[in-house]
């Protein structure tokens, strides 16, 4: 599962030819406690690997129990300390369990990432109350309740910080993508408030904005996605994204705050 796909080149050649370039060096975060929701796969499990290298303990939330466990065995086969949680981000009590797992163990959280996200494209006028309701309940309610949850381990964390995963469809808006572009929008706002309640606590809070990345979401997306309308050519590798996380969540990104970090081979400049 963190096996990297490897690094895609668009046309003029401008991804790093050196993956060193974008794996880790820097130990930003070492003795740093970690959750990172939709952990299993993809971003998430990508992520987990970039906080652990960087020195952080990270727990991989999940509904994707038998991945979620392969992921954090792989993890700890290199030597990290990483603990699969089962967690559905909609589910109140599910957090409260990992609330308690963590707290147990350690008494605080530093990181708190919220990546956990689902799509299914259908056109407006066509979009079920039901499929509304339940991209809203995984990609909005599911980092409020996460937040929310969190607050006190967080409060009790070093220099703690909250990266919520919005997308391009979160500022722009995207034909058959009605409830996933409203919830990565309402993530925006959602970010931008917490950052502002938390910041007393000395919490920061900072939305990752990807653009299109290769991942298994992208599975059921026409042939090439957004490729055509991305500047650079070409789907993001996981690690990239990882990076922006590392960053935001480290302490040079300590004066960054309510902000969002745009990763999308220009998508948005357009
Ligand atoms: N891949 C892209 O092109 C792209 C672009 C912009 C934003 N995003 C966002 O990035 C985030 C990560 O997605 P990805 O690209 O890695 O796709 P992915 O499908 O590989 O990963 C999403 C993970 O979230 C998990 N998940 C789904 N519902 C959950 C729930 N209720 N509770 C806990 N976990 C749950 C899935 O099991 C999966 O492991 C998502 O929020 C997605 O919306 C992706």
């Amino acid at each position: 599962m963190v096996t990297m796909t490897p690094h895609s080149f668009n046309r003029k050649g401008n991804m790093p030819t050196d993956p060193s370039l974008i794996d880790p060096s820097p130990r930003r975060l070492v003795d740093r406690v970690a959750l990172i929701t939709g952990a299993a796969r993809g971003q998430g499990a990508a992520h987990a690997l970039r906080l652990a290298n960087e020195g952080a303990t990270v727990y991989l939330a999940d509904v994707l129990d038998e991945d979620g466990q392969k992921t954090a065995e792989e993890l700890r086969a290199k030597g990290f300390d990483a603990t699969y949680l089962h967690l559905d981000v909609s589910s109140p009590d599910d957090w409260h369990r990992a609330y308690e797992v963590i707290d147990t163990r350690f008494g605080r959280l530093d990181i708190l990432v919220n990546n956990a996200g689902i799509v299914r494209v259908t056109k407006l006028a066509e979009e079920s109350l039901e499929t509304w309701n339940r991209i809203l309940s995984v990609n909005l309610t599911g980092p409020f309740l996460g937040i929310q949850t969190m607050i006190p381990l967080l409060r009790a964390g070093t220099r703690s910080s909250i990266v919520n995963t919005s997308s391009i469809f979160g500022p722009s808006g995207a034909i058959g993508y009605a409830s996933y572009a409203s919830s990565k929008a309402g993530l925006l706002g959602l970010t931008r408030t917490a950052a502002l309640e938390l910041a007393s606590d000395g919490i920061r809070v900072n939305a990752l904005v990807p653009g299109g990345v290769n991942t298994p979401i992208n599975a059921a997306e026409p042939e090439g996605g957004v490729v055509p309308e991305t500047p650079l050519g070409r789907r993001a590798d996981p690690a990239e994204l990882a990076a922006a996380v590392a960053y935001l969540v480290s302490d040079d990104a300590s004066f960054v705050t309510g902000t969002e970090l745009v990763v999308d081979g220009g998508f948005l400049a357009r």
